[in-house]
């Protein structure tokens, strides 16, 4: 999307012209790819927080408007209409599928719901008390130790085999790891559920008992998991597409996407949330926390709380509060301690100074978690939830950068701040 405009930067006596790039929506791009050929110098900077690292026709979102778009459609559009493995294929394809094209496509997520039977012994080598997050960058890991014919990334075969793989293993993983975690037998998938109550079933299902699927429950999860999809390029996914970059395998990138995604900051934030509401246990305590929230002195952060990008509240966070309310009900626990908590938290931080003049509003996280917990859930399964949620995005980003010809391996330059060259000391000298 080159453009005839140009940025002029001009230093040490020289100048460049520097391309301005514009998108089809959001803030034009200035080209920076020849500056260092040209004007011997790096741009600098950390975090990444005006840096456009790739090209991206996925997601697209604008933070002070709190709108968030999976090719084009808004979210709240999707979680409304649409369902889980609907989002998947319009992510991986760029188009809603037709009657027919999403049946063939959840036909054949579903005939890849099982592991192989060997991976079962992998999980047998974890401790019992692992984190499953751990337990899941391993298996994931693994999985190309067992997956051999879909490893070829310059085959379009194989990765189309290896995405659908993904997409139909991830939940088996993660609940085989929660049924690890508390010495249950794994429970095979049932392909004659659809995807979010087959994870609901795989979870909660033991063979002395009937489990019947509450279908609220599934819609509720699939919902968890349509809001987690994608969301443009965040810490996990620059790391899916950095891995993928040196021609690294998918299971491969996705495994260092999991290993990402669990840092509090990112994907933990939904444990650490729940974790921190526990620990305020009750109303009284609320301003104490929120003191220790703002205090500079104090690393204490409100979980849950702040985004990179958006500015304003975040839309996957406004549909996952009314799915936490309609939960609640249906499940009757509105006395819950935790929900009493949250819910004046949430007040007491968006009347907050502090809170509004930072723009810190409640993310995805803050209620993901509530609801996760009400369904029966570990707090640490809540960031595994995320990680299969966000398999689909993570898959569609390495495709879409594995298919661009302008691709090359990721390779950040540094400000160096070490010391210049010297000589070497030998031991009894120094
Ligand atoms: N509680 C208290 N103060 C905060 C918080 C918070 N949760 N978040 C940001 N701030 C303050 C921060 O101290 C800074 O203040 P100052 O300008 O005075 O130095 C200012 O707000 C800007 O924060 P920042 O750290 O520069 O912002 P960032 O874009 O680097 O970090 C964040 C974004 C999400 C890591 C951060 O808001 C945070 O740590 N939040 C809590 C963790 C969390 O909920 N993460 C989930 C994010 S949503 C799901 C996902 O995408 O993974």
């Amino acid at each position: 999307m080159a453009d005839t405009r140009t940025a002029t930067l001009t230093f040490d006596g020289k100048t460049i012209e520097l391309p301005i790039l514009s998108p089809t929506v959001g803030p034009d791009v200035i080209d920076i790819r020849k500056l260092y050929a040209q004007g011997d110098v790096f741009t600098y900077d950390p975090g990444f927080t005006s840096t456009a690292a790739c090209e991206s026709a996925i997601t697209y979102i604008d933070g002070d408007k709190g709108e968030l778009l999976y090719r084009g459609y808004p979210i709240e559009q999707l979680a409304e209409h649409s369902h889980y493995l609907e989002v998947c294929y319009l992510l991986l394809n760029g188009e809603l599928p037709t009657a027919d094209e999403l049946a063939d496509f959840e036909n054949r997520v579903t005939r890849h719901t099982m592991l192989h039977e060997q991976v079962h012994n992998f999980f047998r080598g974890f401790r019992r008390d692992s984190h499953p997050m751990a337990t899941m960058v391993g298996v994931v890991g693994a999985m190309s130790a067992f997956y051999h014919d879909s490893l070829d990334i310059t085959d379009p075969w194989q990765r189309e085999v290896a995405s659908m793989r993904l997409i139909a293993k991830l939940p088996t993983i993660a609940a085989m790891a929660y049924k690890y975690s508390v010495g249950q037998p794994f429970v095979y998938p049932r392909n004659d559920l659809d995807y979010a109550s087959n994870f609901l079933h795989m979870c909660f299902s033991v063979p002395a008992e009937q489990y019947k699927v509450e279908p609220a429950l599934a819609k509720a999860m699939d919902l968890i998991f349509t809001l987690h999809a994608d969301h443009e390029q965040n810490a996990s996914t620059s790391t899916v597409r950095l891995a993928g970059s040196s021609g690294a395998n998918p299971f491969a990138c996705i495994a260092a996407g999991i290993a990402c995604l669990w840092g509090p900051a990112h994907g933990g934030a939904n444990q650490a949330c729940l974790e921190m509401l526990r620990e305020i246990g009750s109303v009284d305590r609320i301003p104490e926390f929120v003191a220790r929230a703002k205090d500079k002195n104090d690393p204490f952060r409100l979980m849950g709380f702040g985004h990179r990008v958006y500015k304003n509240f975040d839309p996957r966070a406004k549909v996952m509060k009314e799915s936490a309310d309609e939960v609640l009900e249906l499940l009757g626990v509105h006395n819950n301690p935790l929900l009493q908590v949250a819910k004046e938290l949430e007040k007491i931080a968006l009347e907050d100074p502090y809170f509004v003049e930072k723009k810190l509003y409640p993310n995805v996280d803050f209620y993901s978690g509530i609801i996760l917990e009400a369904m029966g859930f570990p707090t640490s399964m809540f960031t595994p939830i995320f990680a299969l949620s966000r398999t689909v995005g993570w898959i569609s980003q390495w495709k879409e950068m594995i298919g661009d010809p302008t691709g090359r391996i990721g390779r950040p330059r540094q400000l160096y701040a070490g010391a210049t060259a010297r000589e070497y000391t030998d031991v009894t000298k120094r």
